[in-house]
């Protein structure tokens, strides 16, 4: 595996790929790998013969008072872990690499609407930041492929609709949320998690199980089960953004014909803030 922190570099190496008639596959992330990053490398390589991760903390998706800062940096260790698994490449390019106009000047990509709400609301223009990065990593790759996890449902579903609204002859690959034994789903930030915390935390997946149950039972009242949730998790310890029953396909408003369901939810435990969700087919 190579680890390449300039543009020239990746370039080069990934005009020889395509010209032996190589795919290409993506898999942007912001580092601390675990055993969740670990599937979506595995998914990537099941679509193509080349394997590109990124590892990149993006300064533009984060908030003035967020966790940029103190964000697990742990290049050494991820670099050992993608060679073990078969990466070809690791870029991990510096922010002036990326934003080479500073971020202030930096060309925007935004994605209305489905980036206002949820993790939106919570986190204005973290979503911008998000497809301003992805849309960088989609032009100096050009893959064939891009795979991102359900857990951050939300983004990946931004991310589909810059795709198809732009046009990209990229297909996006959602894979499957890793889960603990316990079901809490793998994420950097679980390590922000004291002990007491960490075993509140499967609570917020099981809540959003106990939903899934009651909307394959019949009951469609959900503000009922939305409201019940909240209290559910405040009772827990946790302090909830939201909790969302939604259309799977758009994140709109279930009606009567819907039958896949997503129920979404992000909640702070101490200084983590977690988010999840399930698909329920009903
Ligand atoms: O999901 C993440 O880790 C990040 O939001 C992403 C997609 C790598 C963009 O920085």
């Amino acid at each position: 595996m190579q680890l390449i922190q300039g543009k020239q570099e990746l370039q080069a190496q990934l005009s020889e790929w395509r010209v032996a008639g190589e795919h290409i596959a993506l898999v942007p992330t912001m580092g601390n790998l675990h055993v969740g990053h670990v599937s979506l490398v595995d998914l990537a390589r099941e679509h193509a013969e080349r394997v590109v991760v990124t590892v990149f903390v993006n300064p533009t998706q984060f908030g003035e008072h967020e966790d940029f800062a103190g964000y697990p940096r742990t290049l050494e260790r991820d670099t050992r872990r993608l060679r073990q698994i078969g990466a070809d490449i690791l870029f991990a390019p510096e922010v002036d690499t990326v934003y080479p106009f500073g971020i202030e000047h930096a060309t925007l990509v935004s994605v209305p609407y489905l980036s206002e709400n949820f993790c939106g609301s919570i986190r204005p223009g973290h979503f911008d930041g998000v497809t301003t990065v992805v849309a960088r990593f989609f032009s100096l790759v050009q893959p064939a492929i891009a795979v991102f996890g359900q857990k951050d449902y939300q983004q990946q579903m931004i991310i589909r609709r810059m795709t198809e609204d732009l046009s990209l002859p990229i297909k996006i690959i959602t894979a499957p949320t890793v889960r603990e034994d316990d079901g809490l789903a793998m994420s950097s930030r679980n390590s922000y998690l004291s002990d007491e915390q960490r075993a509140v935390a499967p609570k917020l997946y099981e809540t959003l199980r106990a939903i899934g149950e009651q909307l394959q039972a019949g009951q469609r009242n959900y503000d009922d089960l939305e409201g019940d949730a909240h209290a559910a998790l405040e009772a827990a310890g946790f302090e909830p953004d939201y909790v969302a029953i939604r259309r799977a396909e758009d994140l709109s408003m279930p009606n009567r014909d819907c039958d896949e369901i997503v129920v979404l939810a992000a909640a702070t435990l101490g200084v983590a803030r977690l988010i999840d969700n399930i698909v329920v087919t009903i």
